[in-house]
């Protein structure tokens, strides 16, 4: 059977109509900050302006195209003019003040959200982009952490992004518009969470390898969800337990503190994440694995299989050896 226009529409249809339904993490259309919403408000003006001028323009063109076409009984050719003063400065004039209209509330919110907060009870984030991964410090809480990011809702956030390798941007489609992180310079973002819940954050330069993978996760908590959280990022890992003790030799022994810091620990490294809490994240891998043993073990055992580039470094781990390792890392809530 031959098939029908119709029947070739359907399937396109179908891809069309599948952008509609489902939960997209990373819309930007979906705005949960102050910053996002005057993003989105800003977005909106220029849509509806712009669809406007749309009509116009081809409204006019239709008409001249439908009121003014050739019959076919003409006897003589059109006039022929040169230039029209009054339309060329209309047409040059109008458009620098749709262009001003656009530039002025966009430049004015950029250099808004870059100010340094002076709001009370803010927080402050210092985010290092990492090749793949992303360094987290709350220096007034005295809280490090990697690849989630835990906020407190409602209260403003300024977050310092800073690179010492290659830029990065930070992007929470959500709560963040992109921003680079420069080497060399420190960029700042300030917003105010307005939704509780876990958002998607990606890296948005391309920067190597694994860039695609380099993913993070922004945790909105309530404000007493936040302190608790604090609380138990600051306290150094539990040394005293003997299966932490038999961890920690594996741990040593397979050469992880050469990179990692363990806090209460002699593992004090820099290279890698700090990993005092990391059985406390949802994710591993910087946002691209579910924190579990089979994942986490997977992990360890061959990194550059999961995250292709990765300068976490092969060790040539026994199955034995990972299993342990994977154990006392799970241990470190
Ligand atoms: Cu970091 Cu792309």
């Amino acid at each position: 059977m031959k098939p029908t226009r119709a029947s070739l529409l359907l399937p396109i249809l179908m891809v069309v109509l599948a952008a509609c339904g489902g939960d997209h993490p990373m819309t930007t259309l979906e705005a949960h900050s102050d910053l996002t919403r005057e993003i989105n408000h800003i977005y909106g003006r220029i849509f509806w302006w712009t669809a406007l001028l749309f009509i116009l323009v081809q409204g006019g063109l239709i008409y001249t195209v439908l009121r003014f076409r050739a019959k076919g009984n003409e006897t003589t050719n059109p006039e022929q003019v040169h230039g029209n003063l009054k339309l060329e400065l209309t047409w040059t004039i109008l458009p620098i003040f749709i262009l001003l209209h656009i530039a002025i509330p966009t430049v004015s919110l950029i250099f808004k959200s870059q100010a340094p907060s002076t709001e009370e009870g803010s927080v402050t984030i210092n985010a290092l982009g990492e090749q793949w991964w992303f360094a987290f410090e709350y220096p007034e809480l005295g809280v490090v952490t990697a690849n989630e990011m835990h906020i407190p809702l409602g209260k403003e956030v300024e977050v310092r992004l800073q690179s010492d390798n290659v830029i990065h941007s930070f992007w929470v489609p959500q709560l963040a518009a992109k921003r680079d992180m420069m080497p060399g310079r420190v960029n700042q973002i300030k917003f105010k969470a307005e939704k509780l819940g876990e958002f998607y954050g990606q890296c948005a330069e391309y920067c190597g390898d694994s860039h695609a993978l380099m993913r993070f996760r922004v945790i909105v908590d309530t404000p007493e969800d936040f302190a608790k959280w604090v609380e138990a990022q600051k306290a150094p890992a539990d040394t005293e337990a003997a299966t932490a003790k038999a961890g920690f030799e594996a741990f040593q022994g397979a050469g992880c503190v050469a990179c990692h810091a363990i806090r209460g620990t002699t593992a004090a490294a820099v290279i890698g994440p700090d990993l005092t809490h990391i059985g406390s994240r949802t994710m591993i891998a910087s946002g691209i694995l579910e924190n579990n043993a089979e994942n986490l073990k997977k992990w360890i055992m061959d990194p550059t299989e999961v995250k292709p580039g990765s300068k976490m470094l092969d060790l040539n781990l026994t199955d034995e050896q990972a299993t342990s390792i994977t154990a006392y890392l799970q241990t470190l809530k």
